[in-house]
């Protein structure tokens, strides 16, 4: 039996967004390997006198998941918790973990994603909007085409914006955002937006106002945003 590996989304920070499929997951593995941010989130599933558990940082990681593996035993168990759904904004990692493992020892268990929080809590059915990810190391540019696609052709976006506090060019947070919408002449004062702190923990908080309203505004980089142009349609209207 090889060394098995369980990617596991654990919800965007509640514990009460955790699925007892993941719970499962996580107290089946031997070792759990994490962001602090995550590993909190499943404190109360882990069980630190009989669990190895490793906090690690996007320059600890690869070392590492590394170690681990070289020291996992035939049949042993190790569980990546991820925030939200592991399915999004995380596939630099999950296809690194994928190489390491190799893809038939690894079993992904999908999670609830900040995504469809910030869907519930602004009333955005997700299948009426472009969702998109700036969080990602890579290029952004066709992403942000497409987002000034979607916003003129009157559709919703739901988004993860982009941090990078050490780097201007790269950033792109929702002040960027609503500048770059202006900049393409989108009419921003006229364009409704939420913003999504910290969602599903104590320290929620939201900023509902138009898109305009957001230049010059600092938000978390845990944060979530969603340009509303949806419109009702019931059963009725068919
Ligand atoms: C690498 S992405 C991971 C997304 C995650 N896989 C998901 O499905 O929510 C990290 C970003 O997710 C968003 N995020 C994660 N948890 C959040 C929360 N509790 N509230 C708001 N945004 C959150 C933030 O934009 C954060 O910078």
């Amino acid at each position: 039996m090889a060394r098995k590996l369980f990617v596991v989304g654990v919800g965007p920070g509640s514990p009460k967004y955790l699925t007892d499929a993941a719970k499962e997951a996580i107290k089946k593995s031997r070792y759990i390997v994490g962001y602090s941010y995550t590993l909190s989130t499943i404190e109360g599933v882990i069980n630190r006198s009989q669990q190895e558990i490793h906090k690690v940082t996007m320059n600890t990681q690869e070392t590492v998941y590394q170690d681990i593996y070289g020291k996992m035993k035939d049949g042993d168990y190790c569980t990546v918790p991820f925030t939200g759904d592991v399915n999004f904004s995380e596939s630099e990692v999950v296809d690194r973990l994928l190489q390491i493992f190799g893809e038939g020892n690894v079993e992904i268990i999908p999670g609830i994603s900040s995504i469809q929080v910030a869907a519930a809590r602004s009333h955005v059915p997700i299948d009426k909007a472009l969702v998109v990810t700036f969080h990602v190391t890579g290029d952004i540019e066709q992403k942000k085409a497409d987002l000034l696609e979607a916003v003129k052709k009157g559709m919703s976006v739901i988004l993860l914006p982009r941090p990078w506090p050490r780097d201007p060019a790269k950033h792109f947070m929702q002040s960027e955002i609503a500048k770059f919408l202006r900049g393409n002449d989108v009419d921003t004062s006229k364009l409704k937006a939420w913003v999504f702190e910290h969602l599903t923990t104590d320290r929620e908080s939201s900023f509902r106002g138009m898109v305009s309203d957001l230049e010059g505004k600092e938000f978390s980089d845990l944060s979530a945003m969603v340009i509303d142009q949806s419109k009702p349609q019931t059963y009725l209207d068919f």
